[in-house]
Formats: structure tokens, C-alpha cells, sequence
């Protein structure tokens, strides 16, 4: 990592302590850490501090006088191989997501031709705001990574995502963008949905189907290997959640919505789950007893479409992939689905073939606007590894 270099922006919060210690990791690395503190982060950690541990100069006026003659704001904006934000406030945020330049950092930051890897650290309920969200859209659709916020207690006494990643998640995603190529999806967020549906008929008796879950799995592993950010969205599964996704347990089609919808901002989305188009119209709160004669039918009603509607999303993710089981007719099949729904690609796979349906082995074509990709017989792990380094390739 010698001769990197990296534009510090140590925004105000409690967690601006934790920039000292991603200080420290960083030139243990062996990169340059040329730190800009705002008046709000000053309020936090010292400039002495931050320049001991940088072994650089602090920055912190606009109109400085002696600053500027050493080393113009946009010079400093582009001197460096990335800029990082950490902590990354939910004022920083806005300023960025608005092209806002009323300060040292935020002219920094709309002036830079460098990426951004912003590590947000604020309240629950900020984090949660509207405006956050939105501005965390706009950052993302402007190609800013992010890394964090993880989940938990906070200095407010509240409980929930918000708290600044620690340092040594921060520094990995640093080093992942820093070398390029490694991890090309760090700073990326992915929603992958997986597994069977579950749709009661009452509270014993449910429709479900013979889906695995591992073809999601592999893929929300693969992506995460790469270095995205994944949310698996699962229905009912044997199977562990591979490292460093983060799994949500869901069963209905209609819970598996809401769980993508509540994952969005996303930049990839990929909709393995084989989610059951049809649910009991009743599914009542007590038993549907044997009595003396079968039920003459049991009425169904339909699902929502979980990637029609991920598509055809006001926050659409930037790339949104299905799948379709097909028996026959699969280039046509695949092809009038991606037209349907909206998708940019479908991974179509042909499960008339003994074994597809639970096996470890897949037999895929990528089917796009532009054409079809047929694969060879490949385990699923390869299938996923495979495509996880395709969507990778798109955001390159
Ligand atoms: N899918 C979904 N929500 C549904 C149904 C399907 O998100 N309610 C997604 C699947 O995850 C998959 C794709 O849509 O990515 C295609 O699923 P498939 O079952 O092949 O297609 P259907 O829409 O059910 O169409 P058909 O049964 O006519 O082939």
C-alpha cells in the first residue's frame, strides 16, 4: 500500500474517536493520511491528535490564508487516491447528495475526481429519516460506496443501525478500494432473495415448494466475496447464511416484499427465491377440521411479484436480475419474462433436466436485451461465483 494515499474527512459525531483509531490501522498499513476536520468534529477529537496520528498536517479552513497558498482546496480535494468520510454525519450527507459547499469538507467533496467511501454514523431515527434515505439514494446513484452502519447501542441510549462501522471494517473496505479489482463491489449493496415461499392454509397446513435455497445462497455469498454489502431475504432453508451476509428469515411471498423493500437503497438486486405465485385466499386463524367430506377446493388469490416490483421500483436498483425455471421453451420463455417484468437480465435455467431442482448442479443462459449467454453445466457454487464477477464487470 505504499504511496497511497487517502483525504480523511472526520465529520462531528462521538464516533469521531474511532477516526483516530482508522488513522492509526491506516499508516500501519502504510497509507498517507491527509486529514480535513469539520468545526463540528473538532468539537470531538482534537487537531493535535489527528495530525500526531496522521503524521500530516490538519485542515480545516476554507479561507485560510496559509493553506491556501501551500495547498488549494481542490488541489487537497484531489490529491489523494480516495476520500474517505468517516464519520460520515447525516449533514455531510445532505451536503454531498446536494452538491453543497459551504465548508472546507463539503467543498472537498463536490470539488474531488477521486471515489468516496463514506462510513455513516448517526442516530437511529436519522439514519431512518426520509431525507436520509433519500440523500443516501443520491449518493449511491452518484457512485459514493459506503460502508456501515452497523447495528446496535448507541451513545443516545438508543438501539438500532446507525453506529459507525469499526476500524477495522472501515480499513478493509479502504484497502479493497484502494487495490481495485480485489474486491470491485466493495461499498455496494446487494438484495438477493432465496429459497421457497411459504403460504399458509391454515395455522398447520401450508403450500411451499421443493426449492433449496442454494443457488440464492452461493450467489449472496459470491457477491459478498466480492465485497458487496448483501441482504439474503430467505424463505425457509436448511442452510447456514454464508459470511458476511446478513440474512432476513421471511415466509410469505408478501413478507419477502417487504423485506426487499425495507433492504432498498440497493445498487443489485438478484431474485432467486422461488416464490409461490399463488397463496390460500383464507388463511384463517384456527384449524380447517377433517369433518366427513374433503374441502371441494381451496381458493387461491395472487402474489405479489417480488422482482416486477423490485424493477418497476421508484428506488429501482441499478441492476436487477431474475431467474426463470423453465421446462421447456427456455430461450422464448426467459426472453417474453424480462420483457414482463422489467429485469435487466434473466438467469434462465432449464429444470426439466433430472436433478436441477435441489442438486448442486446448474445448466444456465444469461438472457439481456442484447442476447443470450448459454453456460455449460456448472456446480452451483461456480454458477454463482461466475455471476457475481459478471455484475461485478457492469459497475467496472
Ligand atoms: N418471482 C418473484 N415473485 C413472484 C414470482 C416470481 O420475485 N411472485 C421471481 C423469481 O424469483 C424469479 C422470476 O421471478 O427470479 C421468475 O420466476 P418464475 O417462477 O420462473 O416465473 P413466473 O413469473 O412464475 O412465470 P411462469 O410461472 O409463467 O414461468
Amino acid at each position: 500500500m505504499d504511496q497511497k494515499r487517502i483525504l480523511l474527512i472526520v465529520g462531528g459525531g462521538v464516533a469521531a474517536y474511532k477516526a483516530l483509531e482508522l488513522t492509526r490501522l491506516l499508516r500501519k498499513a502504510g497509507v498517507a493520511v491527509r486529514p480535513i476536520l469539520t468545526a463540528a468534529g473538532a468539537q470531538f477529537v482534537t487537531p493535535l491528535s489527528l495530525s500526531a496520528l496522521a503524521e500530516d498536517k490538519v485542515y480545516s479552513e476554507l479561507f485560510s490564508l496559509t493553506d491556501e497558498a501551500e495547498m488549494g482546496h481542490i488541489e487537497l480535494s484531489r490529491s489523494a487516491d480516495l476520500v474517505v468520510v468517516a464519520p460520515a454525519t447525516a449533514d455531510l450527507m445532505a451536503k454531498a447528495a446536494n452538491g453543497l459547499a459551504n465548508d472546507l469538507a463539503s467543498t472537498a467533496l463536490l470539488a474531488t475526481d477521486k471515489p468516496v467511501l463514506m462510513a455513516p454514523a448517526m442516530n437511529v431515527r436519522m439514519w431512518q429519516a426520509a431525507a436520509t434515505r433519500r440523500n443516501l439514494s443520491a449518493l449511491m446513484a452518484d457512485g459514493v460506496r459506503f460502508v456501515g452502519p452497523d447495528e446496535g447501542a448507541m451513545a443516545c441510549g438508543e438501539f438500532g443501525p446507525g453506529r459507525l462501522a469499526e476500524p477495522p471494517a472501515i480499513l478493509e473496505a479502504i484497502l479493497a478500494l484502494l487495490a481495485g479489482g480485489a474486491r470491485p463491489l466493495a461499498g455496494r449493496r446487494a438484495i438477493v432473495t432465496a429459497g421457497p415461499t411459504v403460504e399458509a392454509i391454515d395455522p398447520v397446513r401450508m403450500l411451499t415448494n421443493r426449492s433449496s435455497g442454494k443457488q440464492g445462497y452461493a450467489i449472496a455469498g459470491a457477491l459478498a466475496a466480492l465485497g458487496a454489502e448483501v441482504t439474503l431475504v430467505s424463505g425457509p432453508t436448511a442452510l447456514a447464511a454464508p459470511a458476511g451476509v446478513q440474512r432476513i428469515d421471511v415466509e410469505s411471498a408478501r413478507d419477502m416484499l417487504a423485506a426487499c423493500e425495507a433492504a432498498l437503497p440497493a445498487e443489485i438486486a438478484v431474485c432467486v427465491a422461488a416464490v409461490a405465485d399463488w397463496r390460500p385466499a383464507e388463511a384463517g386463524g384456527r384449524k380447517i377440521k377433517k369433518g366427513a367430506k374433503a374441502p371441494d377446493a381451496i381458493a387461491l388469490v395472487e402474489n405479489p411479484d417480488i422482482l416486477d416490483a423490485l424493477s418497476k421500483s421508484r428506488r429501482r436498483p441499478h441492476l436487477v436480475v431474475g431467474f426463470a425455471a423453465e421446462t421447456n421453451d427456455l430461450d422464448a420463455n426467459a426472453k417474453a419474462k424480462l420483457a414482463r417484468k422489467g429485469c435487466d437480465w434473466i438467469v434462465a435455467n432449464d429444470v426439466s433436466v433430472a436433478g436441477t431442482m435441489g442438486g448442486d448442479d446448474n445448466a444456465v443462459a444469461i438472457v439481456t436485451k442484447a442476447g443470450v449467454e448459454r453456460w455449460e453445466r456448472l456446480p452451483k457454487g461456480e454458477v454463482a461465483r461466475r455471476l457475481a464477477q459478471r455484475i461485478a464487470d457492469e459497475f467496472a
